[in-house]
């Protein structure tokens, strides 16, 4: 009788290996339990660590999400990862980062599995209408400058979700629906390695990193709903811009572009 394993571990030598001579994972750790990566990787960059070094956890005690929400996954089953990025690029374009991460996360699992993701603007992948992966990006100022971390939290192997989740959430493998684990290290690896290729497009090309967000958006061509500043409106999800916000059409013809803290659904 075989037992079918219920973990397969990241394992930080394999994906130093494979990320060698990037600038994303020039230095990787795999921590077993953490606060936060996202914590863990503020005090790196207020300790002066290089731009591009990436924490892995097995375990986050503390998940931060958007918006003051917690992030929860089971041990072993997901990917959690914060980057350092100490940006070259104008500060006005840092906020540019969520998107590219988007994309990364797409192509990652593009590469890794069958499944069609979609961006859900400004920062969640979805797949087959659930949400499978969410980022925050933050930026701090430490001695050695302003920097970023990039958290990106990867349902991979997580088989179910509690009541109130079942509904809104999947993992790669809840979608893949043939119940087998994924190496979540091959996806570690097409994620790093898709981002460190975006990172260059950050400030000049940034312009066909929106053209494929928009081919991969989940809400052009609905009809949304959004908070601004207090107040619902609806309107056509109708285009992003050059700088990556949102258009609407509103009703009466007239244009709202969004700019990403407004929190935007699909009616
Ligand atoms: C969101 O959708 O609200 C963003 C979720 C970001 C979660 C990740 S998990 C790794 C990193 N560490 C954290 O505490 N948060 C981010």
């Amino acid at each position: 009788m075989s037992l079918q394993a219920s973990f397969i571990s990241l394992d930080g030598r394999r994906l130093a290996s494979a990320l060698a001579g990037q600038v994303v994972g020039g230095e990787v750790q795999v921590h077993e339990e953490v606060g936060s990566t996202s914590d863990l990787a503020r005090e790196l960059g207020a300790a002066g660590y290089a731009h591009g070094v990436v924490i892995f956890a097995e375990c986050q005690t503390s998940g931060r999400g958007r918006r003051e929400n917690r992030w929860s996954a089971p041990p072993g089953q997901d990917l959690l990862c914060s980057i350092l990025l100490r940006p070259s690029v104008r500060m006005e374009h840092w906020a540019r980062l969520t998107t590219m991460a988007a994309l990364g996360i797409c192509r990652a699992i593009e590469i890794t599995t069958a499944l069609r993701p979609e961006i859900k603007w400004p920062n969640d992948v979805f797949i087959q209408d659930k949400k499978c992966a969410g980022i925050l990006a933050e930026t701090f100022t430490g001695e050695g400058g302003a920097y970023m971390v990039l958290g990106i939290g990867l349902n991979i192997n997580t088989d179910s979700y509690p009541p109130e989740l079942r509904d809104i959430a999947t993992s790669l493998r809840l979608a893949n629906g043939d119940g087998r684990l994924l190496d979540r290290n091959l996806v570690a690896i097409a994620l790093l390695k898709q981002i460190d290729r975006l990172l260059p497009l950050w400030e000049h090309g940034y312009g066909s990193v929106i053209d494929e967000v928009r081919r991969r958006s989940r809400l052009l061509g609905h009809v949304v709903k959004a908070r601004v500043e207090g107040r619902e409106v609806e309107g056509m999800a109708s285009d992003l811009t050059e700088e990556g916000h949102l258009l609407l059409t509103l009703a009466d013809g007239s244009a709202l572009t969004l700019t990403s803290a407004e929190q935007v659904r699909m009616t």
